[in-house]
């Protein structure tokens, strides 16, 4: 890294891609210089490749076109008997989730959605939750099916929804979750509708429920699809590859599990072919299933592959495994990205992969993030991961649970090692259910490297806790037996009875002091740190204030379990026994403030703020993890007006050994630096250039700058990527600092900014103040600490998505970002509801013209028949009346404008009567259309038929009804 050379570098267009405010600066082009490390990893980037391939392309996104309404509908009980006797019936769901409730006038949302985050902060609320108000909230979606896909096999899939939650298609209840992180997969193949008519889906979500102690949102916040297959299909998360070395050689085992929802007993063809990358055969094998009607069936192949590229952190390479199963009239077909890797924990040295030791240097992540809580957006999560990443961070928890399909997908993807975590410890079957949906659901990618069963559980040292983690881990290992299973202990390590004894891998969460011992007491049992670190920071500030609930960023303050950056990574990095840490957190979360509650909202704990903004942790982690590039960090900023003249202390980190600080130039200091604790120094403040430079056998071979802004003087917009994916769904963050009249980054600035958006949408905004209570939706934030941020959807096709800010007394700032076009994923799109009358009461054949007024007697739920229309009668041989009753949907359109009702074909003559008033005749037998005015408010239909001999009556088509 020798000739570097020193530049004058000015601030303004620091972070690439910004419109130049101030005349035109010098480029950064040496990776190894941090001018201003406060910015680390803010420049615009090129795709990170959050875009997923489909692995099942049968699925089509419902994300789109959601009815939502805040706050439950509590409809009246049933009244009368009949009432009550219909209530339970298949179909008839009341309320909202009836498929005929009137959702006109709830506003459309768009799925990942999580109301919580735009939710005021009420003291009242619950603090672990971060003060949000969640409740409960419906969501109604129709939708129509082609007559082409009767026969398919149809599945509902809801990544997530947060919290409890009911599911009904059509009026039947169909499915009742209570976990937040498991994905809900719904065979709706009995209960679709095809053609003409509607499909209602509707969802009550009781956020109420709790299953964490930290934000958990609210809502349908992760994707839905619908997976339309073959009538012989590929069951979800029903293929397992699990790549083998074998006396050197590599095989993928291929089990397929398939499912039918055909008359007709089947046998397929399945086969599975393993390509590379770049898309060449690598593999190719065929198995045989018969599967009965109804039934399941299991395929196996097994690919012999060789000499795979390895999977790895440094080189994550992927095949795919492509399997199709088919038979004469049907196909269906998933590809699976796998990973050719060998992974071991050695109770002695610690992670192996690949046979090579690999330190784990993880962190801990909730999910969610400033401005849109948990419905995070994949391209959001993809710049989250890549900021992990660049820290030369190789290791995530998903602390306390799943997270969503992309997340696996991006880790495989991105190269990191997850320890996948259950929620709820509990082997009960509902929980054990969701334990193994877990496994199942992500058991094929190569990132994972550990299941824990659980987070820190009481009942931990006791023999019930054994007794329940020996179960759990024997339903993980008779699912994936390739990988250890854990459990994330915080204390029992010693106690005569404790879970330790029944798991593959201890976990320590906190408890260093601990880990000799343990070690030595079971020198056989491989370990690791699960969690560690909890300490303080506020970004951007650097001396603590407890009465404002501001922490220094300078490594200083820790949970009293827990430690500061420097010291949690001494204990696991001196240690070869430990395999490696997860720190938390990667991310501060909404929610658990600690240690002040109110009117502080969200945690302290992260590496980076709510926003993914750098706190001096940053820097820490970067010194302590990256290996194969020197670094420099320097904290705190050079921007002190006030403080000429006083001593200010300063952490200086860096993974090179030595460093240097120059003060305008002069030399203040130049000494060792350990890449764990890094390097103390005081100096005398005075405005201008502050520098480290880290040295190596005398030469720098990385600098890290400060320049003491002035006063600000206009606004900057930094976009987090280079171009976006006009596909409707591909996301942007961008930064919002104040520069001042050199173009230098102010890293004090307050100001309140306004932001207006072309082309796209935002989706909230933060500035990762723990003690903020800003709207996180809308279009105005403040800088805290000199930074903000907006979320923003660019608009579906080709363009330009553009962003403008503006603060009183500040020049304007405005970003742009090219939208190229690309096709969007494919989707099944809202329709609007149709009103219709399908269900009938049909009275028995009467040989003269009974009263319209008749109605089938309370409790009668036999001599009226139950009709669903069409249905014209069967037995007309003798001529006879029948009277159909129905009623009109309630609708608030109707109500007041009234309408009008129209009939496909009434067979036999006909008299129409509406609310007790003959409203039109049909005199003539034949099948003919029938159409009324309805007066608002009409409600009640009878629909007097004659028939036979020979001439059919009935109601032949369709009934509909339309507003005014
Ligand atoms: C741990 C717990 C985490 C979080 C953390 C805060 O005990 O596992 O979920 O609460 O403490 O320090």
């Amino acid at each position: 890294m020798s000739g570097l050379r020193r530049r004058e570098v000015l601030g303004a267009g620091l972070i690439a891609g910004t419109l130049p405010l101030m005349p035109p600066a010098v480029a950064r082009t040496a990776s190894d210089v941090e001018e201003s490390p406060l910015l680390h990893g803010l420049a615009p980037r090129d795709d990170t490749p959050w875009a997923l391939p489909q692995h099942d392309p049968s699925r089509l996104l419902l994300d789109e076109g959601w009815r939502f309404h805040e706050g439950d509908v509590v409809v009246p009980p049933p009244a009368s008997h009949h009432e009550t006797y219909l209530s339970v019936k298949a179909g008839n769901a009341r309320g909202a989730a009836a498929m005929a409730w009137d959702d006109s006038d709830w506003p459309v949302v768009r799925v990942p959605h999580d109301w919580a985050s735009a939710q005021p902060f009420v003291r009242e609320a619950n603090v672990s939750q971060g003060y949000r108000p969640r409740g409960i909230g419906w969501y109604r979606r129709t939708f129509r099916l082609a007559e082409a896909d009767r026969g398919k096999r149809l599945e509902l899939q809801f990544g997530g929804v947060a919290t409890a939650c009911q599911i009904w298609i059509n009026g039947s209840l169909v499915a009742r979750n209570s976990s937040a992180y498991n994905a809900i997969n719904i065979d709706i193949t009995p209960f679709a509708r095809f053609g003409e008519e509607d499909n209602v889906i509707a969802v009550r979500v009781d956020a109420d429920a709790l299953e964490g102690w930290w934000y958990e949102g609210a809502g349908i916040y992760r994707h839905v699809w619908l997976a339309r297959r073959s009538g012989v299909s590929i069951a979800t998360d029903g293929v397992h590859c699990d790549p083998r070395l074998v006396d050197g050689r590599w095989w993928v085992p291929v089990t397929v599990t398939l499912e039918s929802v055909e008359k007709l007993a089947r046998t397929v063809t399945v086969t599975a072919v393993l390509r590379d990358g770049a898309g060449r055969e690598v593999a190719r094998g065929e198995a045989h299933a018969q599967v009965e009607p109804l039934g399941r069936a299991e395929a196996r192949v097994t690919l012999e592959v060789g000499n795979p590229a390895l999977w790895s952190v440094e080189t994550p390479t992927l095949y795919e495994v492509e399997i199709t199963a088919g038979h004469l009239d049907g196909m269906d077909l998933r590809r699976v990205p796998v990973g050719f890797r060998t992974i071991r924990f050695d109770a002695e040295k610690g992670f192996f992969l690949n046979d090579k030791p690999v330190k784990l240097k993880g962190v801990c992540l909730h999910q969610d993030h400033a401005g849109v809580g948990v419905a995070i957006p994949d391209a959001l999560l993809a710049w989250r991961l890549a900021r992990l990443k660049d820290m030369g961070c190789n290791a995530i928890r998903c602390s306390h649970n799943a997270q969503s399909e992309a997340f696996y997908a991006l880790c495989d993807r991105i190269g990191f090692l997850v320890m996948d975590e259950n929620r709820v410890f509990n082997p009960a079957p509902e929980n054990m259910a969701q334990l193994e949906w877990l496994v199942r659901a992500h058991r094929n990618h190569p990132s994972i490297v550990l299941w824990s069963v659980f987070n820190e559980e009481p009942m931990q040292g006791t023999t019930q806790g054994v007794e329940m983690v020996r179960r759990m881990r024997a339903a993980v290992r008779a699912l994936d037996d390739s990988r250890p299973v854990t459990a994330a202990m915080n204390g029992a390590f010693h106690d005569p009875v404790n879970v330790s004894q029944v798991v593959d891998v201890v976990g320590f969460n906190y408890y260093p002091g601990d880990f000799d011992r343990f070690h030595a007491e079971h020198p056989d049992l491989p370990i690791t740190s699960s969690e560690d670190t909890s300490a303080f920071m506020t970004r951007g500030a650097y001396a603590s204030d407890p009465a404002g609930h501001v922490i220094t960023s300078m490594d200083k303050e820790a949970a009293a379990w827990g430690a500061t950056h420097r010291d949690a990574w001494r204990e696991i990095a001196r240690r070869p026994f430990v395999a490696g840490g997860f720190v938390w957190t990667g991310f501060d979360y909404h929610g658990e403030p600690t240690p002040y509650d109110w009117p502080t909202i969200s945690s302290y704990f992260g590496i980076v703020d709510l926003c993914g903004f750098a706190k001096t942790a940053y820097d820490i982690r970067r010194a302590q993890w990256i290996d194969d590039r020197p670094v420099v960090g320097i904290a705190p900023h050079w921007t002190w007006p006030g403080r000429e003249g006083q001593e200010i202390e300063l952490l200086v980190t860096s993974n090179a050994g030595r460093v240097r600080l120059r003060l305008n130039g002069r030399v203040v200091a130049e000494q060792d630096c350990d890449p764990i604790m890094g390097a103390t120094v005081r100096t005398i403040y005075e405005p201008g250039v502050i520098e480290a430079e880290a040295l190596r056998g005398g030469e720098v071979v990385a600098r890290a700058i400060h320049r003491t802004a002035g006063k600000p003087v206009a606004l900057r917009l930094t976009p987090t990527r280079k171009s976006l994916r006009g596909d409707g769904e591909d996301v942007a963050a961008f930064t919002v600092d104040c520069v001042d009249a050199r173009g230098l980054h102010v890293p004090t600035a307050d100001a309140r900014v306004r932001l207006g958006v072309v082309r796209g949408t935002v989706l909230g905004l933060g500035n990762g103040d723990p003690n903020s209570h800003e709207s996180e939706k809308g279009n105005e934030r403040s800088l805290f600490n000199g930074l903000a941020q907006v979320i923003v959807r660019a608009d579906a096709g080709e363009g330009s998505l553009a962003v403008e800010a503006s603060a009183p007394g500040l020049r304007s700032a405005r970003a742009s970002v090219p939208v190229r076009q690309v096709s969007p994923p494919p989707a099944l799109a809202a329709a609007l509801p149709r009103i219709v009358v399908a269900d009938w009461r049909c009275s028995p054949a009467y040989a003269e013209r009974p009263d319209p007024a008749l109605r089938p007697a309370d409790g009668d739920n036999n001599l009226w028949a139950f009709v669903r229309t069409p249905w014209v009668a069967a037995d007309d041989t003798q001529p006879g009346w029948r009277i159909l009753r129905g009623v009109i949907p309630a609708r608030r359109a109707l109500a007041t404008r009234g309408g009008q009702l129209q009939f496909d074909r009434v067979a036999g003559v006909a008299e129409l009567w509406i609310d007790g008033a003959l409203a039109v005749r049909k005199g003539t037998p034949d099948p003919a259309p029938m159409t009324v005015a309805l007066k608002p408010g009409a409600r009640e239909i009878a629909l007097l038929v004659r028939s036979g001999p020979g001439v059919p009556s009935g109601i032949a088509g369709a009934v509909r009804v339309t507003t005014n």
